[in-house]
């Protein structure tokens, strides 16, 4: 890899001051104590131990890189946002990830990927940040947390369990759909470039007549869908544990830029109230025969950042970031993360993370944000308040349309989602093992789930598991057993 050319013919500290030795502290004698006025040594030693931020509590081993997305297809009858409109190339940035691994941990490990995209679009930054799934474990905000400590490791001992990932996985039915997709050959992608890309979530369009549409998104790998067996993963976590930001990096920078077709499918919003499965459960996709695929562009990522800590540790994604055109819907996962994202960003990064290079918008940020730690963009209006009769910005949301809506009513409860008529926790991810995997594929499932389960996981989570199994599917889930059994 190609180092950047040196910028500086001298160094200097901080302040720009020329130093005088890059290799010698100052000292009294050449053997004598070194001396506090050192202030360069100083400064090197206190910058050094400030280096880190936190790392993403989630997705914390990533890669990325800026590109752009350019729409092919005219889809300006379902949405108005400024990025979807016929002919329009917008700059964008991408980070992929794992999810539940450190930031040193191994690109192969078996999980799902972070698919984040950031797009600078003319009405400010569209963050779409999704995986390369189109479904989740869980339904609801409030077991999120459950769900990543069951992934990550125990308070007692500090190891990963895969019993403790089980037992989480066959109490919550829901995650079914899932596991059966991270068991399968998607769980391990070759590189993030042949790996496809989901929305996940259900969203809304808004179009310029103030119709609504609710959308999800597929951005469908032009390298072609390829994985890795676990044995080759397993040996790639040993040999090559970066294996996946190598491969991003060099691509790129070998000209060989990837791309991705972005595709929608589109509801009717009336259809949402009576479609046969719950169309805002996140854990369901919506089959293509009811609602196809229809094209809308294509995003190509062609330059690497050029400092990684800067443009992608330190790139701050959030759901909440919805442009004129597209807004969120009644998925309890998605309205959860609305909240989530901000104000991690504020804990990881500090209050004014979005003026930095990666997070700040290509358009004009008319906001009355001011101060806070490492501000460095003035104020925009000369007096700090709304409403304001001294040329301060005035919100005026009319000259973009409807925004985005709908009606909701009722007493105040928890309870789960209303039942849809063929709303069911096995249904879909036993439509996946019997239509969707050929033979192959089925033995490399049962090859994985067995290999998972007999590395520590005890009765009576095992029971569970292999009953979970035979619910998904029952020929599936007695080969399992049979295989775990030692048959
Ligand atoms: P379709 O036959 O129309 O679609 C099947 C989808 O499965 C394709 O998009 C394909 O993606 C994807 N796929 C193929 N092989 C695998 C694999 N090994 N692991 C995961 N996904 C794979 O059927 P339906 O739309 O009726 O869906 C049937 C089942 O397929 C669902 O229950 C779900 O489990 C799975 N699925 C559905 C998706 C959807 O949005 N409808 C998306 C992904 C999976 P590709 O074109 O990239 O090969
Ligand atoms: C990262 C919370 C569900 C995709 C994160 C982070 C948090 C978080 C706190 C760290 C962000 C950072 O430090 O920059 C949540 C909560 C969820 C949830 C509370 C559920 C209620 C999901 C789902 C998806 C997803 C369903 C995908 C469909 C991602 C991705 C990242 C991430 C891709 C990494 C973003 C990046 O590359 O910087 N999540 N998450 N999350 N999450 Fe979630």
């Amino acid at each position: 890899m190609t180092q950047a050319p040196q910028k500086a013919p001298y160094t200097t500290n901080n302040a720009g001051i020329p130093v005088e030795s890059d290799e010698h502290s100052l000292t009294v004698g050449p053997d004598g104590p070194i001396l506090l006025q050192d202030h360069y040594l100083i400064e090197k030693m206190a910058q050094f131990n400030r280096e880190r931020v936190p790392e993403r509590v989630v997705h914390a081993k990533g890669s990325g890189a800026y590109g752009f997305f350019e729409v092919t297809n005219d889809v300006s009858q379902f949405t108005k946002a400024d990025l979807f409109q016929p002919g329009k190339r917008t700059e964008m940035l991408a980070r992929f990830s794992t999810v539940a691994g450190e930031q040193g941990s191994p690109d192969t490990w078996r999980d799902p990927r972070g698919f984040a995209l950031k797009f600078y679009t003319e009405q400010g930054n569209y963050d779409l940040v999704g995986n390369n799934t189109p479904i989740f474990f869980v339904r609801d905000t409030i077991k999120f947390q459950d769900f990543i400590r069951s992934q990550k490791r125990r308070p007692d001992n500090g190891l990963r369990d895969n019993d403790m990932q089980w037992d989480f996985w066959t109490l919550s039915p829901e995650s079914a759909h899932q596991v059966t997709y991270l068991m399968g050959d998607r769980g391990i992608p070759k590189t993030y470039r042949n790996m496809n890309g989901y929305g996940s979530h259900t969203y809304m369009w808004i179009n310029g007549a103030g119709e609504r549409f609710w959308v999800k998104y597929h951005f469908k790998t032009d390298q072609g869908i390829d994985f890795l067996t676990q044995a080759e993963a397993d040996e790639l976590a040993g040999t090559d544990p970066d294996l996946h930001r190598m491969d991003l990096y060099k691509a790129i920078e070998s000209g060989n830029a990837p791309s991705w077709s972005l595709k929608v499918q589109i509801m009717p919003f009336e259809d949402a109230a009576d479609y046969r499965f719950n169309p805002f459960d996140l854990t369901k996709i919506w089959p293509h025969g009811d609602y196809p695929l229809i094209d809308v562009g294509r995003m190509t990522l062609d330059r690497n950042p050029e400092d990684y800590f800067i443009h992608i540790e330190q790139a701050a994604f959030e759901p909440s970031n919805l442009v004129p055109g597209i807004g969120p819907s009644p998925d309890k996962m998605l309205l959860g993360r609305l909240f989530s994202y901000p104000d991690t960003h504020r804990y990881r990064i500090g209050p004014n993370y979005a003026q930095l290079p990666p997070n700040r918008p290509h358009a004009p940020a008319n906001s009355y944000a001011k101060d806070g730690p490492m501000r460095y963009e003035p104020s925009l209006a000369a007096r700090p308040y709304a409403p304001n009769s001294y040329g301060g910005p005035a919100a005026d949301f009319s000259r973009f349309g409807d925004p985005a809506s709908w009606e909701a009513t009722g007493e105040l409860v928890r309870e789960a989602y209303k039942l849809h008529r063929e709303d069911d926790d096995w249904g879909q991810p036993g439509t996946m093992v019997r239509q969707v995997l050929d033979d192959a594929a089925r033995d490399r499932l049962v090859s994985n789930v067995t290999g998972h389960l007999k590395a520590d996981v005890s009765r009576p989570v095992l029971d569970r598991a292999l009953q979970y199994w035979r619910n998904i599917d029952k020929e599936l889930g007695d080969r399992i057993a049979h295989d775990v059994n030692g048959g």
